[in-house]
């Protein structure tokens, strides 16, 4: 048997509809025109995630040799973010229980080899507010854990169109994706799944 997960942690399957997830995937579609993916760096290693990113918003989540940070230029571009979706803002508005709304999202896009490795979101400066995400296009195998690496961990499938709260305890909880199952949905024109997640 699993224990439970972390107080906070909520997952609202098929949160968005088909065409509200094809309405987002042209949202997304716009940001990584202006703002385009890259792959960014790990701290000291420099070694390069698998994952592909962008950001909307004011501030955008960003990594590089010397760290990781919120800030308000696209690291290759210089240009600002593009404005974070009307969706966006209104699934956290209704989620997040929080009076403020987000300042950054973070675009993940990951090939089919792609995955990203335990982690906490910790570089936020307001802990009180959650990590809101939207899961798009093929299925993922997201692991979720608890305050410390070494908690035992529980493995659960998001899905496009699902959305995942990390609040309360969980906001400081462990997770990761170890992998993405390709040829599990058809909304992206090629295989893959892209994350948003907002965050103040
Ligand atoms: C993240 O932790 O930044 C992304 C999680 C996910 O892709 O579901
Ligand atoms: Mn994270």
């Amino acid at each position: 048997m699993h224990a439970p997960p972390p107080e906070g942690f909520r997952y609202l399957a098929g949160y968005f509809d088909p065409a509200a997830q094809r309405a987002l995937v042209e949202a997304v579609r716009g940001i990584v025109k202006e703002a385009p993916l890259y792959r960014p760096s790990m701290p000291r290693t420099g070694q390069k995630l698998t994952v592909r990113m962008t950001n909307c918003g004011a501030l955008g989540w960003v990594s590089d040799v010397t760290g990781y940070r919120y800030q308000p230029l696209h690291p290759v571009t210089g240009g600002p973010w593009p404005a974070m979706p009307q969706a966006l803002t209104d699934l956290w508005a209704e989620v997040s229980d929080f009076p403020h709304p987000p300042e950054a999202c973070l675009v993940n896009y990951y090939a089919p080899d792609a995955r990203l490795g335990l982690h906490v979101d910790a570089d936020e400066g307001e802990k009180r507010a959650p990590v809101v995400s939207v899961s798009l296009g093929d299925t993922a195998v997201f692991r979720l854990g608890g305050l410390s690496r070494r908690d035992p961990t529980r493995s659960m499938r998001l899905v496009s169109g699902d959305v995942v709260v990390l609040g309360g305890t969980a906001r400081l909880a462990y997770h990761g994706v170890d992998r993405i199952l390709p040829g599990t949905s058809t909304l992206l024109k090629e295989p893959g799944r892209i994350n948003l997640t907002m965050r103040r």
